[in-house]
């Protein structure tokens, strides 16, 4: 029944309209239809090619609302003229404005009338000097009021004067297409069995394929934000040697996180205030060998550890503290991904080739946890990249050299070093880069040459040296996605469309 398919009535209206004239215009065969509705019509006759169509954007000129009146009543001179006229022997000022009963009509009116020589002053009185006159202005308004145009000269005109206002209208420029019809043939989608065995596929009209279409939303699962950079992370990490350590372990020994690193145990990162300690288990036992191939000697190492802070060893003083196996056994979530890079130094010591430990590269990419206030841009627990590279005749410049290079894979460039301090490095160096958004320089990482009090404890050669450096997955996150509350990216306030819709993104583009 008419009516029921609006969409399809539509396409025929337009078919018949196009076989009684072709182009035909969308304001003016259409006037009422809807923008969309007239597009998706159009878009379905295109796609059979029974029409084509182009957009076609023009400015037509509406009347103010004085211009309406105009049209109605006359321009003013035209009025003053008609009531001077009106009276034989002319009118005064004052009867004037009572006849036309608008004090600007009358006023504006005169000027106008005076300067068309329509009217004169004659003694107090005003007379007439035609027998009558043109109303151009009322004429091209009238014009205008009908077609929305006129000569763009007279168009500008008006619009000085006020009496018009232009108003873009978007349409569409229809001709029929290489198809054209007026009727619209059922296009199949499918080529069947029974088509096949009939026959009628010889005759059938196909619907073409619409490469444009996009497709159904799949309602997948989704990456966090956080896993893409830090697979980006991997990727480059792999590309520059490095191999993974296993940082499958939330929870350490003080020991891993902070003595094996020559963090004395007075040292205020060891605070409850800023470590979360567990106190179930009570303790850790003392660090053994993890696997059957180990060949490390750990009890050697746990005492070559006790001695360096309390007595000082390889050549340095040491703390001189007594320091307290309980409180290394104390067990933390970790700190920092650094115990794990300790861990495998210490493992690497033991691996010797032709009798010397080979060079070697690390990295991880994991959580930690640390006793904070949680704000705009800290929780208590957040992700760490970390690398380490141990090798013979490294130097700092290698160091710095080697950030630059890294960062700059993320086309992070232009990096400042700024001396610092970590127990474990000697010389540490904050890692700076200006961020271009906010005008200033951030820090990006810190970094260091590990100390010879945690090296050789460890076994390692006295020559090899051991670079280390450490970022957060959340800082580059954060940049990249726009966000400035970390609470938007972790924890129970992420909007998980957020995390579903977000495409991955590119460390080395902006
Ligand atoms: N552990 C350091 C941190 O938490 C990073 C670092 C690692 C620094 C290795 C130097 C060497 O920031």
């Amino acid at each position: 029944p008419a009516g029921s398919n609006p969409a399809g009535d539509l396409t025929s209206e337009i078919l018949h309209a196009l076989s009684k004239s072709d182009p035909i215009s969308s304001t003016e065969t259409f006037p009422d239809v809807p923008f969309e509705s007239l597009k998706a019509a159009l878009d379905r006759l295109a796609s059979r090619s029974m029409v084509t169509y182009e957009q076609v954007e023009r400015e037509e000129a509406l009347l103010e609302p004085e211009a309406e009146v105009i049209v109605s009543h006359g321009s003013h001179e035209a009025r003053v003229f008609e009531a001077v006229r009106q009276v034989m022997g002319g009118l005064s000022i004052q009867d004037l404005e009572n006849k036309i009963g608008d004090k600007t009509v009358t006023k504006v009116g005169q000027g106008k009338a005076f300067k068309e020589k329509w009217i004169k002053k004659d003694g107090a009185k005003l007379v007439a000097l035609v027998d009558s006159i043109n109303d151009v202005t009322r004429e091209q308004l009238k014009v205008i009021q009908e077609k929305r145009t006129h000569d763009p000269k007279i168009i500008a005109d008006l619009k000085k004067r006020k009496l018009l206002k232009m108003q873009k209208v978007i349409s569409f420029r229809i001709s029929k297409g290489p198809k054209f019809a007026l009727k619209m043939v059922k296009e199949e989608t499918d080529l069947t069995a029974e088509m096949l065995a009939s026959g009628s596929w010889k005759t059938a009209t196909f619907k073409p394929y619409n490469f444009n279409a996009l497709g159904a939303d799949q309602h997948a699962g989704a990456l966090h934000p956080l896993n893409k950079v830090r697979q980006e992370f991997r990727q480059i990490f792999f590309e520059m040697g490095f191999t993974e350590m296993p940082t499958n372990q939330f929870v350490e020994s003080g020991f891993w996180n902070f003595d094996s690193l020559f963090v004395p145990q007075q040292h205020p990162a060891r605070d409850l205030q800023d470590t979360f300690y567990v106190s179930d288990p009570p303790k850790a036992g003392r660090p053994s060998p993890v696997s059957a191939d180990d060949k490390q000697d750990y009890e050697a190492y746990f005492q070559n550890v006790r001695q360096v802070h309390e007595t000082g060893k390889y050549g340095s003083i040491g703390y001189r503290y007594p320091w307290s196996e309980d409180e290394s056994l104390r067990l933390v979530l970790r700190t920092h991904t650094t115990s794990i890079s300790a861990a495998m130094l210490h493992k690497l010591a033991g691996q010797k080739q032709d009798g010397r430990v080979p060079p070697a590269r690390y990295f991880s990419i994991d959580r930690v946890f640390r006793n904070e206030t949680v704000d705009a841009t800290h929780l208590c627990e957040f992700h760490q990249v970390e690398g380490v590279i141990a090798d013979y005749g490294l130097t700092l410049g290698g160091l710095m050299e080697f950030m630059e290079m890294f960062f700059g894979r993320m086309g992070v460039t232009d990096l400042r070093f700024k001396p610092a301090y970590n127990p474990y490095t000697e010389p540490s160096m904050e890692i700076f880069s200006y961020h271009k958004g906010l005008n200033k320089l951030i820090e990006i990482g810190n970094s260091g040459i590990f100390r010879p009090e945690m090296l050789e404890a460890m076994g390692l050669p006295k020559d090899m040296r051991v670079f280390g450096f450490g970022l957060s997955l959340e800082r580059p996150t954060m940049i990249k996605y726009g966000i400035s509350n970390i609470r938007e990216l972790l924890g129970h306030q992420v909007d998980l469309n957020f995390i579903q819709k977000n495409p991955a993104v590119r460390l080395d583009k902006n």
